[in-house]
């Protein structure tokens, strides 16, 4: 299948990536797969008893910010000191090696940014940790979060004083992450990195695209929708790299991302 894989990326000019939180695993990041496993990443939700549909959701903005933030501020503070694995520098530089590429993924850990994908070619359809929105909000706008820090007790899962609060208005701030039940989410960054995608998808639908898909899961099937429906579309390839549920594709890879795209790589020979 690895391949097959390369045969499929070798007749492409445009590469798509895809990726869920399986792609951050071999970096060390937990993915949430299942309530088994989001509870292993957050012993204090299961002893709150919270999913991660419920802790993942605005409300504890309103009823409990010092929760609310020591879930957030503990994701923040873990991704800003996360090195991505290699597998994604191997991944940037096939994927420099055609006409263009793009990244669409529901992760909001900015770990293609830090691994020097270009903003300009990833859209994060869940948003990004790594800038925030007024919880109301006051204002349809997003700022960086770059000079936010966010201490957390975590043995009481609570966020310290003082919170992050809204540039504008000064009520609490909170990620600008797309979260269950969130009619507040604002859109305008992931609208504007829409557009960006739109423009890919149209210029690759004159060329041969390629899409690769790794570490998305089921629960939230955001990212397998998205890249079947665009691989029915352009009539492209779909490889889905999964070590436990890799079914359904083209092109089926049962690994982990930093296996699969290393095989990948040296097969293409780079
Ligand atoms: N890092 C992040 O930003 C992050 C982390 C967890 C959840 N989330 C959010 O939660 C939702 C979860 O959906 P999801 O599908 O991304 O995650 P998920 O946790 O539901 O699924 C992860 C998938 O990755 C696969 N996987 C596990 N180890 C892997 C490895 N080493 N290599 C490749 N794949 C591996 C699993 O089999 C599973 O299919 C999304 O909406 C996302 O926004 C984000
Ligand atoms: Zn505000």
């Amino acid at each position: 299948m690895i391949l097959e894989a390369v045969r499929a990326i070798q007749r492409a000019n445009y590469i798509l990536i895809t990726a869920g939180a399986g792609i951050g695993v071999d970096s060390g990041l937990p993915d949430f797969r299942g309530v088994e496993g989001f509870w292993r990443a957050y012993p204090v939700a299961k002893k709150l008893g919270l999913r991660f549909e419920e802790l993942a959701n605005p409300r504890w903005f309103k009823e409990n910010p010092k929760l609310a933030w020591a879930f957030y501020g503990h994701r923040l503070n873990l991704y800003r000191k996360t090195k991505p694995h290699l597998g994604f520098s191997q991944l940037l530089e096939i994927a420099k090696s055609k006409k263009d590429y793009f990244v669409f993924t529901s992760n909001v850990d900015g770990q293609f940014q830090k691994a020097n994908f270009s903003p300009d070619k990833i859209e994060e359809v869940h948003g990004s940790i790594h800038y925030l929105q007024c919880t109301h909000p006051c204002k349809e706008e997003v700022w960086s979060a770059k000079d936010v820090e966010v201490k957390v007790d975590l043995e009481k899962f609570e966020a310290l004083e003082p919170l992050p609060r809204c540039i504008f208005c000064n009520s609490l701030a909170r990620p600008n992450i797309l979260m269950f039940n969130d009619w507040e989410f604002v859109e305008k960054r992931r609208v504007y990195q829409e557009e960006l995608f739109n423009d890919f998808l149209n210029r690759a639908s004159l060329g041969k695209l390629v899409i690769i898909e790794i570490g998305a899961g089921t629960a939230v099937p955001t990212v397998r929708v998205t890249g079947e429906r665009i691989a029915k579309l352009l009539n492209a390839k779909l490889i889905r790299i999964n070590p436990k549920e890799a079914w359904g594709a083209d092109i089926s890879i049962p690994l982990g991302a930093k296996e699969a795209i290393e095989k990948i790589y040296r097969e293409l020979g780079f």
